[in-house]
């Protein structure tokens, strides 16, 4: 199968997994990426079934709608009994790095406003040690430089994405050459740093459910 077929049957899984328990008033948490994209075009067929949903990005809100689905304002919602999101690595434990699109504030707002995060990645996002994948930091943009040397400290190669501008209007770093033994510590460890809003580390705040796809079909973790 390829990476897209293998995006496609875990959107197809995670419907599967949500449908039995949409009701009337059920507001969904959507996250943001190819994968989650996947997944809105196929909630779009079950828009009858439930309210609406909170969207991690402007981009997610704005595919919602294109679908008829109500896009609602996290704080006039609190909870949501659900948050389905991709990422760029998981782990045994279901920790996450994500970001890669850049959504990463936004969707650790909703995942930590969500009762079940369930992750929804191909094959190959599995990975023994967090950190090939590049750490995204989203940062206060008058902090770029200082949180760069602070992260250096760390152990980090810290790279400015170029060009990149945040839903929130701040800017990432993209940390190289940082495997992370322990992502718990280190997601706190980064977010101490005057200037950091997020880190694309989700330890603190991991999936519930992780839905993987492979040649031998969707897998579901916990
Ligand atoms: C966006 C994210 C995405 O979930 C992550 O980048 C995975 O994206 P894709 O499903 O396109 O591989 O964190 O900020």
């Amino acid at each position: 199968m390829t990476q897209d077929e293998l995006k496609d049957a875990v959107a197809a899984a995670a419907i599967d997994e949500i449908a039995p328990h949409l009701e009337r008033d059920t507001i969904l948490g959507i996250g943001t990426g190819s994968t989650a994209n996947r997944f809105i075009d196929r909630l779009a067929r079950l828009r009858d079934d439930f309210m609406g949903a909170v969207a991690s990005s402007e981009a997610s809100a704005e595919r919602l709608r294109g679908h008829g689905i109500e896009v609602f304002e996290l704080n006039s919602v609190g909870t949501v009994p659900y948050y389905i999101d991709g990422a760029d690595e998981v782990n045994a434990h279901l920790h996450m790095i994500k970001g890669g699109g850049a959504a990463l504030t936004r969707e650790k707002i909703v995942a930590a406003c969500a009762e079940r995060f369930i992750c929804i990645a191909d094959a190959s996002k599995r990975v023994e040690r967090l950190g090939d994948f590049p750490l995204p930091v989203e940062v206060i943009p008058m902090a770029r430089s200082y949180v760069a040397r602070e992260l250096v400290k760390l152990g980090a190669d810290p790279v400015y994405r170029e060009g990149v501008i945040t839903d929130n209007g701040n800017r990432i770093l993209d940390c190289f050459e940082f495997m992370i033994d322990d992502p718990v510590a280190m997601e706190a460890r980064i977010n101490a740093i005057v200037g950091v809003v997020t880190n694309g580390l989700f330890a603190a705040r991991g999936a519930d459910v992780l839905l993987l796809g492979s040649d031998t079909g969707v897998e579901r973790l916990t």
